[in-house]
């Protein structure tokens, strides 16, 4: 209810009179009372003057289901949405709920997380601005197939980003999301399976929104939404643009990457044309990679002979 109040007001942006509020939420007057208090006290400025009700002055930076989920029509992702002020990892939350019965779809996000995981055993810094989620999916297709899991939730971010901060966001292969020469987001696929098939999918997704700045040892390689545009970024409203394209590539996925995202994909990928290192305990590999596969792999030419890369750490030479 508290969240309904704090839309209300941010959609007014001015003065609401508690009579509207409670009659339209349903709620007596003096609960509409208590839930302003109590917005207050979660660090929302705002005014009450007689006769003429509430007015929002400036709220701050949390997410709000309500805010998120304005005018989603999400069929798959996102048609439950769980927030969290603070947990281990977004990840090992979807895969405890996954455990006790939760359907495909449902988002994980916190504010914080204690723990938060990196690709290869790496931790991700979790505060500061960011947005960290994770989405749990049930898809039906064999656990080699999960790459293209993580390169279709790459492609949903970039499209988010580039709609809604008119930045030229790229892929870099496989799934980091990049503004120039730094990244912006990571995603983090974890899979339980039998041999044969999928029983839960967690895809981790961190973005660097609000962040300030970063330290030194990563200041060179990582970006924020706000440090690219210039602009503090309404959080809220820039996850409901995410979560609307993560249904719409995601949803229709269950079968497999159709011919028109891997096509985006190529065109987004600035991997493409470049010289790649291709980090593998078999070897590294070292070439320009050339192309990306109708499943989503990585051609990468060495010396005139075409090799075909499905994970590994990559390299790519003019990107952090
Ligand atoms: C990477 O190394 O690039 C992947 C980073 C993934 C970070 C996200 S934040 C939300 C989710 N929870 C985690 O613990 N990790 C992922």
């Amino acid at each position: 209810m508290k969240s309904d109040i704090l839309l209300e007001l941010k959609k007014a942006g001015d003065f609401v009179s508690g009579e509207k509020l409670s009659s339209g939420l349903g709620i007596t007057r003096s609960a509409v009372w208590k839930y302003i208090n109590a917005l207050k006290e979660d660090g929302c400025e705002i005014i009450s003057v007689r006769n003429k009700g509430y007015k929002l002055i400036g709220a701050p930076d949390i997410l709000n289901k309500y805010e998120i989920m304005n005018g989603n029509t999400s069929e798959v992702v996102g048609k439950k949405l769980i927030l969290m002020k603070s947990v281990d990892s977004t990840n090992e939350e979807i895969k405890r709920l996954a455990l006790k019965g939760e359907p495909g779809g449902t988002i994980v996000a916190a504010e914080n997380q204690t723990a938060g995981k990196g690709r290869f055993g790496r931790s991700w810094a979790s505060d500061g601005g960011g947005l960290f989620f994770s989405v749990l999916l049930r898809p039906d297709l064999p656990p080699c197939d999960i790459a293209s899991i993580t390169l279709a939730a790459g492609l949903a971010v970039c499209l988010a980003v580039r709609e809604y901060t008119k930045t030229d966001a790229r892929i870099k292969w496989p799934n980091d999301v990049i503004i120039g020469k730094k990244k912006i987001c990571g995603i983090l696929t974890e899979m339980s399976a039998q041999s044969d098939c999928i029983d839960h999918v967690a895809v981790g997704i961190g973005i660097n929104v609000n962040n300030p700045c970063f330290p030194d040892e990563i200041s060179e390689k990582a970006t924020s939404l706000f440090i690219e545009t210039g602009k503090m970024i309404n959080r809220n409203e820039f996850f409901g643009v995410v979560i609307k394209y993560l249904d719409d590539i995601l949803k229709s996925f269950f079968v497999s990457l159709s011919v028109d995202d891997i096509k985006l994909f190529k065109e987004l990928c600035a991997t493409i044309g470049r010289e790649v290192t291709v980090k593998r305990t078999a070897g590294d590999i070292h070439g320009k990679a050339v192309d990306i596969t109708a499943s989503g792999e990585l051609i990468v030419e060495d010396n005139g002979k075409n090799i075909i890369v499905n994970s590994g750490e990559v390299t790519v030479q003019g990107i952090y």
